[in-house]
């Protein structure tokens, strides 16, 4: 039995004063539902407060994204040395990075190696966009992610991951999968493709989180799907709706 994780993908939104409301707003009914893994991910900057907020509390906290190098000249950069010291986990390969800022699955590559070497659990996000689904190339857009990003991983390593199956056509748009639409995905492409790359037992071990226009509404649907393990939500993570979509992934 996989547990249940639901992570909060905030994305630039919130300033360390507004984290602050927010995590203090949302701690009470995030702390009764412990049957969940529960994550924060809120920017950089925020980090410091929320770690604060969420100590002892069980709640996990994430950064969204960290360069794969200890330290050096790298103007702008975070380093995983500079989450580890705060965040049990990390987003990496978000469908934004690869679009905005020339994330490649290369890069992804280097950044969970560099991740997992700090000790931090990489939320690895792959899916394909309209066009490619549109083309029949989902299996193959979703097959090359991983093949390429999970390259070189050692089991162990590979036992350490969550997959975040998140198709660009659904984030931010209103326009979710359907719960056995996702549900296919990772029954067909991703857990096999994870097989292919690591063994049977750690295929089916990795959690594998549902993103894109995650709401209170239809959060039940997904987590009412065997393979669908969780969910990485974006907009919904800043509202009240975030409560309900934990809640529905306790049931
Ligand atoms: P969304 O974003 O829930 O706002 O669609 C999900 C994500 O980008 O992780």
């Amino acid at each position: 039995m996989r547990t249940p994780l639901v992570a909060g993908n905030w994305k630039m939104n919130k300033t360390a004063a507004e984290a602050r409301r927010l995590v203090t707003e949302q701690l009470p009914a995030l702390q009764a539902i412990a049957a969940v893994q529960r994550v924060l991910c809120p920017p950089f900057p925020a980090l410091m407060t929320v770690a604060e907020l969420l100590a002892g509390t069980g709640i996990g906290l994430g950064a969204q994204n960290l360069h794969w190098e200890a330290s050096g000249a790298f103007t702008g950069e975070v380093s995983p040395q500079m989450v580890g010291e705060f965040c049990q986990y990390v987003i990496i390969g978000h469908s934004e990075r690869r679009t905005y800022f020339g994330e490649t699955d290369q890069t992804v590559n280097r950044r969970i190696k560099a991740a997992l070497g700090v000790g931090l659990i990489p939320i690895v996000c792959i899916g394909e966009t309209l066009a490619e689904n549109e083309t029949s190339q989902t299996a193959a857009v979703l097959q090359r992610q991983l093949r390429d990003g999970l390259q070189d991983l050692t089991i162990e390593q590979g036992g350490k991951l969550v997959i975040a199956y998140e198709p660009v056509w659904a984030i931010g748009t209103g326009r979710a999968a359907s719960g056995a639409g996702a549900n296919a995905v990772v029954a067909d492409i991703i857990r096999p493709t994870l097989q292919q790359v690591f063994d049977h037992p750690t295929a089916q071990a990795i959690q594998v989180l549902y993103g894109g226009s995650v709401t209170g509404a239809n959060a039940a649907e997904f987590f009412g799907q065997a393979e669908i393990d969780g969910a990485l939500v974006g907009g919904a993570s800043l509202k009240p709706d975030f409560i309900q979509i934990v809640q529905a992934a306790a049931r």
